[in-house]
């Protein structure tokens, strides 16, 4: 453990690609945090196969050993907290989370979700965007709050839909430009250029009026610098 860099904590409950790509970008010297632990509710959690493979501790606690969803996120929770993570990324981790678990973590916890939030919380986000008729969809990541996929949004990646995709084409055309909204938004959380004023993100010490965009030159906003 390298205890100057700022320690992060990664749950997830699938295969890991976005894991991987903010793994990749702390390789490139691009994500200077240091990984602690990654945690699933799936012991069989492609994630966590990476996260060994890069040495990184793991954590694999089954719901099903729990009397309830209170006692498994507190638990949870307090093995994170024992990890010495000061954030938490959600990166495709796919439980509700208990309000007053995740309370002291406000502000530390960013999730990604396969929308443009706040369209379509919740689950098959792609499919809902195609059935709407949407000529755009994207990803978005916000600070998690008690409110499902419904905490502020920090910054989104934009895709226009095109004819001929299908739920399976589009999720599949988004997962780069999550791969890279992730890294770059855990980047600014790590550095302190993003911090959460107890009601709502900060960037660079002003109010966030509106998500940061992902474009080619990185993160930013019409109005304001390049964040990278
Ligand atoms: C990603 O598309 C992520 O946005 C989504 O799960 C996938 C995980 O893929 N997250 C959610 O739907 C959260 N509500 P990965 O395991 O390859 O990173």
């Amino acid at each position: 453990m390298n205890t100057s860099l700022p320690r992060v904590a990664v749950l997830a409950s699938g295969r890991g690609s976005n894991l991987a790509a903010l793994l990749a970008a702390r390789e490139q010297g691009e994500l200077p945090v240091d990984f602690v632990l990654v945690g699933s509710d799936k012991a069989a959690a492609g994630a966590l196969r990476l996260a060994e493979a890069a040495g990184i501790p793991t954590l694999a606690l089954d719901p099903r050993s729990y009397p309830d969803r209170r006692a498994f996120d507190l638990d949870l929770f307090a093995r994170i907290a024992a990890s010495g993570a000061e954030l938490l990324v959600l990166a495709g981790y796919m439980r509700i989370l208990d309000g007053d678990a995740l309370r002291p973590w406000v502000g530390r916890m960013i999730n990604i979700h396969p929308s443009l939030l706040p369209k379509y919380r919740g689950l098959h986000t792609h499919r809902r965007a195609l059935e709407a008729g949407d000529h755009e969809h994207g990803a978005s990541v916000h600070f998690v709050t008690a409110e499902l996929d419904g905490g502020p949004v920090i910054a989104q990646a934009r895709l226009a839909v095109e004819t001929g995709d299908d739920e399976h084409r589009l999720a599949q055309r988004l997962l780069p430009l999550e791969h890279r909204l992730l890294p770059a938004v855990l980047r600014l959380l790590a550095s302190g250029r993003l911090q959460w004023d107890g009601h709502a993100p900060r960037f660079d010490g002003q109010p966030l009026p509106a998500p940061l965009i992902l474009s080619d030159h990185g993160l930013g906003d019409p109005d304001l610098p390049l964040a990278e």
